[in-house]
């Protein structure tokens, strides 16, 4: 009985990789804080596929964020697996706060998705050199954190609309009727050496590099203010980056978006989008350039 059931499944899971499809996973190993995880699986896998994990915002889902974004598509021309978790608690914001999330496998949100990445490595054959996380406002906060605690899995963030890393540290919650509004609101202001020594902590003793980062955000933002939380997430990234301000290309990637490029531009970029509110607009492909899969 038991057997004729898994064959069934296994026979749907061959069916959907044939036409691409979003899969429900219902063990991916370790799973402490009840997440849920979907993946897509493309037309067509390349060999050792690339992995993006992209994150939904607050009151959202992994099949809302599928359906708001063109990365399936763009996995069914390019080959690589796009995981679409979903929080299911608070809000459905995913947890920026606790000491669990915020530390190396300390049994909170960043675990279970740290968990859905080696899943989907073990599975897929994935390469783990190409593993890259984004998101939108909540999933841009927790892009921030998977970067942060878990900076040797993840080669590449790109965050929407999102705060530092660590900026809801010991607030109650993470969703807008939970958390400690300090955060949003900009009143957590840090020296870069204060940053980089409260991510550091998240993984002690931890020495390697940190990964690339793309930080988007709309001037116009007045639920996740624009001045500080994009002004301290560049402040954090470039200390742990190790690299300063260089120059500003206006009008890019288009009209009223300026590019700020630090260093030589190939370890963090951040967008100043004028006029745009909470949440800039997904850019797949400025994405996808920056994750070096086209
Ligand atoms: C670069 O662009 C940002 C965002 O528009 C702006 O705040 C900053 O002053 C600019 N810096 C320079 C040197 O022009």
């Amino acid at each position: 009985m038991f057997a004729m059931f898994k064959i069934i499944i296994s026979l749907s899971a061959l069916f959907a990789i044939i036409n691409g499809a979003l899969i429900s996973v219902a063990d991916f190993g370790s799973n402490p804080s009840g997440l849920k995880m979907s993946i897509y699986v493309p037309s067509k896998i390349s060999e050792n596929p690339a992995v993006i994990v992209a994150l939904h915002g607050c009151g959202g889902t992994g099949q809302q964020y599928y359906q708001m974004t063109k990365y399936p598509s763009l996995a069914d021309t390019n080959g690589f697996l796009v995981i679409y978790p979903s929080a299911p608690h608070d809000s459905n914001c995913w947890d920026v706060a606790s000491t669990r999330s915020l530390s190396r496998d300390g049994g909170g949100d960043s675990n279970g998705l740290a968990n859905m990445i080696k899943y989907t490595i073990a599975t897929y054959k994935a390469d783990p050199k190409k593993v890259f996380v984004t998101g939108t406002s909540s999933g841009g906060m927790m892009t921030n954190v998977m970067c942060a605690v878990y900076p040797d899995m993840v080669a590449a963030g790109s965050v929407y609309s999102g705060v530092p890393a660590g900026c809801l540290a010991g607030s109650p919650g993470s969703s807008p009727t939970s958390a400690n509004q300090d955060c949003a609101n900009g009143k957590i202001v840090k020296t870069q050496a204060q940053w980089v020594a409260q991510v550091k902590a998240m993984y002690p003793g931890y020495s390697g590099t940190y990964p690339k980062m793309q930080i988007w955000h709309g001037t116009a933002d007045s639920f996740v203010n624009y001045n500080q939380n994009f002004g301290e997430q560049i402040k954090e990234w470039s200390g742990l980056l190790g690299v300063s301000f260089v120059k500003n290309n206006t009008n890019t990637p288009q009209s009223g978006y300026t590019q700020m490029t630090y260093g030589d531009g190939t370890k963090l970029v951040a967008y100043s989008a004028a006029g745009v509110g909470h949440t800039v607009p997904v850019h797949e492909t400025v994405d996808l350039k920056w994750f070096g899969l086209t």
